[in-house]
């Protein structure tokens, strides 16, 4: 079939295979540029197959030589119907894997729920034995709790009061205000169950008591935190309540990984245009600001940019991994630079709909959007007749 992009607000309901090949071809050609790291070489990797946790399975792969298993939760192409991007991401990344020699297999299926960890511990104890990296990056509206069996959903609201700031529609480039009311105390709650660390803690838990973490195992998940014209509804947000969540978990996992001499950690990184970020108000505004002052300056990176720079300079340094205050690795730094921030902010006071492409990114921002579903590419055919029923090596169906 011929497959265009087809935008639904903040998403696309179709997505290129083509594309999504290009795409983490173009990824894993980065990171055999950048040379190897010595990292992990048993890694298996929670919310696997599109934004940061695809650049960890790159970077663990193409850097590392690394075996990984992916875990995502994607919709698999059907006669006339594409998958999700993350689906086709996964496909072209087994197939470039299994071409280089290196183990790679994924499940498909909800991560929160108790049978995807027992298939995930059933296939490390058969094909891995146990694994010596955990990276946990999940991304998702909703959890079904797999012990009271409750739907959680979380929001995105301010806390204590009303949010008005600037946002724009990055399709048509409009810039307007945007009003959202405050959460009330359920809201926090079912956002801090969803985006918080507790499935992490479970993830580690189940690992740990299964045998399959390695002696000296670690563990990273992602975190944000940004400016201040996006605090209200990010950081000191719901989903601020629920990284805050996620953040002290690492310690807990840290204290019941020390019989094994294992150590969790959280890695914060920069603001970056994937499908979680899309869904969040005034932070494509930001985000096309932001990446206007740092192309400008010569320090815009990708997710996959931002992932070789954390495992080679930051986890796999050969040096005590460097951490903030409170504990957390910054890979954020170029994003809070003061330079860039003060731009941003003086950029963000003058922006509306009739400088906007001309003050920020919003091609840019377009551009990565696209990219996202596999299209844009300038060396895909868009015009030719391309198969959707792309397969996973090891995903049968
Ligand atoms: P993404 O939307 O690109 O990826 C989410 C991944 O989670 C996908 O692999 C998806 O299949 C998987 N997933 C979602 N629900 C699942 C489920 N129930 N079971 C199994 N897999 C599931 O998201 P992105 O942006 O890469 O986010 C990953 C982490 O990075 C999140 O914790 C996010 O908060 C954090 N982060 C994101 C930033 C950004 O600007 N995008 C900045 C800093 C941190």
């Amino acid at each position: 079939m011929i497959i265009e992009p087809r935008m639904r607000g903040f998403i696309c309901l179709t997505a290129h295979p083509e594309g999504c090949a290009q795409s983490v071809k173009n990824q894993i050609e980065f990171i055999r540029s950048k040379g190897p790291i010595e990292g992990a070489k048993k890694v298996l990797v929670i919310g696997a197959s599109t934004g940061f946790g695809l650049a960890s399975r790159i970077t663990s792969a193409f850097g590392s030589g690394a075996g990984t298993i992916g875990v995502f939760f994607e919709k698999p192409p059907a006669e006339g119907k594409t998958a999700t991007p993350g689906w086709y991401n996964s496909a072209a990344f087994e197939k470039e894997a299994h071409k280089a020699g290196l183990y790679a297999k994924s499940i498909n299926g909800d991560a929160f729920s108790n049978e995807v960890k027992q298939q995930a511990i059933d296939l490390i104890k058969a094909d891995l034995g146990q694994v010596d990296m955990v990276i946990y990056s999940l991304a998702s509206p909703v959890r079904l709790h797999p012990v009271t069996g409750v739907l959680h959903r979380s929001v995105l609201k301010p806390i204590g009061q009303t949010f008005s700031n600037k946002t724009v529609d990055f399709h048509t480039g409009v810039v307007s205000q945007v009003s959202i009311d405050p959460a009330n105390q359920e809201d926090i709650d079912n956002t801090v169950v969803v985006m918080g660390g507790e499935d992490w803690k479970m993830w580690m838990d189940a690992l740990k008591d299964a045998g399959v973490l390695a002696n000296g195992a670690t563990t990273i998940a992602y975190s944000y935190i940004g400016p201040e014209v996006t605090e209200a509804v990010y950081r000191k947000g719901t989903i601020g309540r629920a990284k805050d969540d996620l953040e002290a978990t690492a310690f807990k996992i840290t204290d019941s990984l020390k019989s094994l001499n294992g150590k969790a950690y959280v890695s914060v990184n920069k603001a970056l245009v994937t499908q979680a970020s899309s869904a969040i108000p005034v932070i494509p505004l930001y985000i096309s600001l932001l990446y206007r002052t740092m192309k400008e300056a010569g320090v815009h990176e990708g997710c996959i940019e931002q992932i070789q720079r954390l495992f080679s300079e930051r986890l796999y340094k050969g040096e005590e991994v460097p951490t903030d205050e409170s504990g957390r690795i910054r890979i954020d730094d170029w994003e809070m630079r003061d330079d860039i921030q003060a731009k941003v902010k003086e950029l963000w006071a003058k922006a509306t709909s009739e400088n906007l492409s001309e003050i920020g990114d919003l091609e840019g921002y377009k551009q990565d959007f696209l990219n996202l579903f596999g299209f844009g590419f300038k060396n895909v055919d868009y015009k030719a007749d391309t198969s959707e029923m792309v397969l996973i090596d090891s995903i049968k169906g």
